[in-house]
């Protein structure tokens, strides 16, 4: 009998440390990474040939809105089909849990189509994503803007009150106590813009407590950028919490070319405290149809309109043009909405991208009708454009940046790493042909190179189509901590 029940062989191992990529032989037993040898050295009950490909840890997609995704869509294509075999999701402010309300609105649509899905606490909602068996795993953080819409109602241009802050905080210490494993803020969007930052901080004040990560959608990423850091840094150490700058970037053409401003700031104040960033790799954004976002853009695509049929994937201008009004108008008329902004440069993306700071995240928003391509494409293209193409970083440097440094920066144990003992979260790509399909046109297109995926030692991806195995798991505070400790 074999003594393995799979063996990965012939694989070039790229182990997630950054090492150089080194020959051998991959044995998983049950939902670990039982061996690594070799090659030719293993025996298992089943084998997968990995000749002439890299065998890499499944990739962390930190960034993104896959929370009850994971619900409706289990088998998760657009991730699996990357490489990924988990997702952070709760970011930018928004979470699914605990949410109090019945009604979900536009800000919420970002992340929940069907409103069963929301939960009132944290332990519900991962119970409910359990039950839907996902293909790859999930970790979780409370969005401070969800956590305002149930202490504030609508009632959120305004500052919150100590009794309100006191509810938000509750709910976030009872979120982490349940295995959330951090808070994410999203000041930029209208429904937090007016929360102070001694708000945040006072919420935020569980996670010191608990061991919780603190990630920040910053209240402004274009002229006041470098306000905004201090603004989160502050946070960040008044709540005793690490932190990760979502999306970084440098938004709108005045500030083009300021990442020689902001990669520093951040290099020095990594000296001081634990701070990290995650970067998508393209020089456009995408979130909710907003006006006051118009004049920063390039260029405007609209990603989805509930109120105008048939105007997903299109500029806004040619709409504008076509309705005989300005922009602005256009866009009012086709509200509620989402759009995709050119707001970045090239350069900047990459300077970001290369910083030690920087890890991977798509910031995918799963659900719009035209999607940003980040949503199937983040991964494969770093690797294959950014890595192998533009030689950006080596092709160790990007796994590592997609999978041990994003591990350790979120803490998920155990993962991120080809090493015996850990979680067989694995991914098995050609380095020669991986690259991203996904264009502004035609945003819903597997990757190319994307060989077979497995999450928890299950097949979650192969031969181009979710390969049926649903070995996903909620990754919760409470069990990443104990197995630390266990070492
Ligand atoms: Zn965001
Ligand atoms: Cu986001």
């Amino acid at each position: 009998m074999a003594e393995y029940d799979i063996v990965i062989r012939n694989g070039q191992v790229a182990d997630g440390t950054g090492k150089r990529l080194f020959a051998a032989d991959v044995a998983l037993k049950g939902d670990r990474i039982a061996a690594v040898e070799p090659p030719g050295t293993l025996k298992g009950a089943s084998e997968i040939d990995a000749t002439g490909k890299v065998v890499a840890p499944g990739f962390i997609d930190v960034h993104t809105h896959d929370d009850t995704a994971l619900i409706d869509n289990p088998a998760m294509a657009m991730k699996a089909s990357q490489g990924v075999t988990t997702v952070v999701c709760g970011n930018c402010g928004v979470s699914a849990a605990p949410y109090l309300n019945t009604e979900v609105g536009h800000w919420m649509s970002l992340i929940i189509k069907k409103k069963e899905n929301a939960s009132k606490d944290f332990a519900g909602f991962a119970a409910k994503v359990e039950a839907a068996k996902p293909a790859i795993n999930g970790a979780f953080l409370i969005g401070h803007g969800t956590l305002r819409m149930n202490a504030m109602g609508d009632d959120l241009n305004r500052v919150a009150t100590a009794s309100e802050i006191k509810v938000m905080h509750d709910l976030l210490d009872q979120s982490l106590e349940q295995g959330a494993i951090g808070m994410s803020s999203g000041l930029f969007y209208a429904v937090s813009n007016a929360a102070s930052t001694d708000e945040v901080a006072e919420v935020a004040a569980p996670l010191g407590k608990w061991g919780g990560v603190y990630t920040a959608h910053m209240r402004d990423e274009g002229d006041d950028i470098l306000k905004a850091m201090d603004e989160t840094f502050e946070i960040g150490r008044r709540a005793g919490a690490e932190i990760i700058v979502s999306h970084h970037k440098c938004s709108g053409r005045s500030n083009f070319g300021r990442m020689v401003e902001t990669l520093p700031k951040f290099t020095d104040a990594m000296k001081q405290q634990q701070i990290a960033f995650d970067v998508y790799p393209y020089i456009a954004g995408s979130t909710i149809l907003r006006s006051d976002m118009l004049e920063r853009a390039d260029k405007v695509l609209i990603t989805w309109s509930d109120k105008v049929a048939g105007m997903s994937g299109r500029d806004l201008k040619d709409i504008a043009r076509e309705m005989g009004c300005s922009m602005k108008e256009a866009a009012d008329r086709l509200q509620p909405a989402g759009a995709i902004y050119f707001m970045m440069d090239e350069k900047d993306v990459q300077a970001a991208m290369a910083h030690p700071g920087a890890m991977i995240g798509s910031d995918g928003i799963p659900f719009d009708a035209h999607p940003h391509p980040r949503l199937w494409g983040t991964f494969p293209r770093v690797l294959g454009h950014y890595s192998r193409d533009l030689k950006l970083f080596s092709l160790e440097d990007a796994v590592r940046r997609m999978t041990s440094y994003s591990a350790q920066r979120f803490h998920l144990t155990r993962r991120g790493e080809i090493k015996p003992g850990f979680y067989a979260d694995i991914c098995v790509f050609d380095p020669a042909t991986v690259i991203d399909t996904a264009t502004f046109e035609k945003p819903i297109s597997p990757a190319r190179g994307i060989d077979t995926v497995l999450c928890n030692g299950q097949v979650a991806w192969r031969d181009g189509k979710p390969g049926g195995g649903r070995g996903g798991r909620v990754l919760k505070r409470q069990d990443i901590q104990a197995e630390a400790k266990a070492g």
